[in-house]
């Protein structure tokens, strides 16, 4: 099997959010898209280790931001290599609630924006694939959504290692 094909699939770079218990928390991912229309379901996969990971689990519901090619790496980093473990990402960046289920919702540099509600989890090892019917969504901003590939070409952006494209820099070919 060649690995490097993996390589050529396409991605987005989007921030899944959640609320429990008054805790709000978001992480970069870019493993997710639509997956039906009627309903209109999507799917994410994010890493057990992550706290948005057990958040999900417990609220059943989340929050998908797709970012513009605008976003800075300062603020990818502040949610994509950070954990709401050790720090409240949500303190020093905008976001407005979700109307269902009042979850947070970042603005900076977000194109549009998706609420869905969890209708299964997948165990997947150590990840969880979530899916979830879409109960609202909205455009609020403007620009071009930022594919992964352009964060890593154009922004020169890294990969964090819960992701599941994650490709060990020292193996990597491509
Ligand atoms: C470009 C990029 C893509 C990522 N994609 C994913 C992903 O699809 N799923 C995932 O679980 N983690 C992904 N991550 C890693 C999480 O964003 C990271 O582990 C984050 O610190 C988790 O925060 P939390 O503990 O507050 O949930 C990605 C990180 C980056 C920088």
């Amino acid at each position: 099997m060649k690995v490097e094909a993996l390589f050529k699939m396409t991605y987005g770079m989007y921030i899944i959010s959640t609320e429990y218990e008054g805790k709000k928390n978001g992480q970069v991912a870019n493993v997710g898209g639509q997956i039906t229309d009627k309903p209109a379901r999507v799917s994410i996969c994010l890493n057990k280790n992550n706290l948005t990971c057990e958040l999900v689990q417990k609220r059943k519901a989340f929050t998908l931001a797709i970012l513009n090619e605008d976003a800075p790496l300062k603020y990818i980093g502040n949610f994509g290599f950070k954990s709401g473990r050790d720090v409240e990402k949500f303190e020093n960046s905008k976001y407005i609630e979700s109307k269902n289920f009042k979850l947070p919702i970042p603005t900076e540099y977000t194109v549009s924006y998706l609420e869905a509600e969890v209708e299964e989890v997948q165990d997947m090892g150590n990840y969880c694939v979530f899916i979830g019917k879409v109960v609202d969504a909205d455009i609020i901003g403007e620009g071009n959504p930022m594919t992964y590939a352009y964060y890593h070409k154009v922004k020169g952006g890294l990969t964090q290692k819960n992701a599941p494209t994650y490709v060990d820099p020292k193996t990597a070919k491509a």
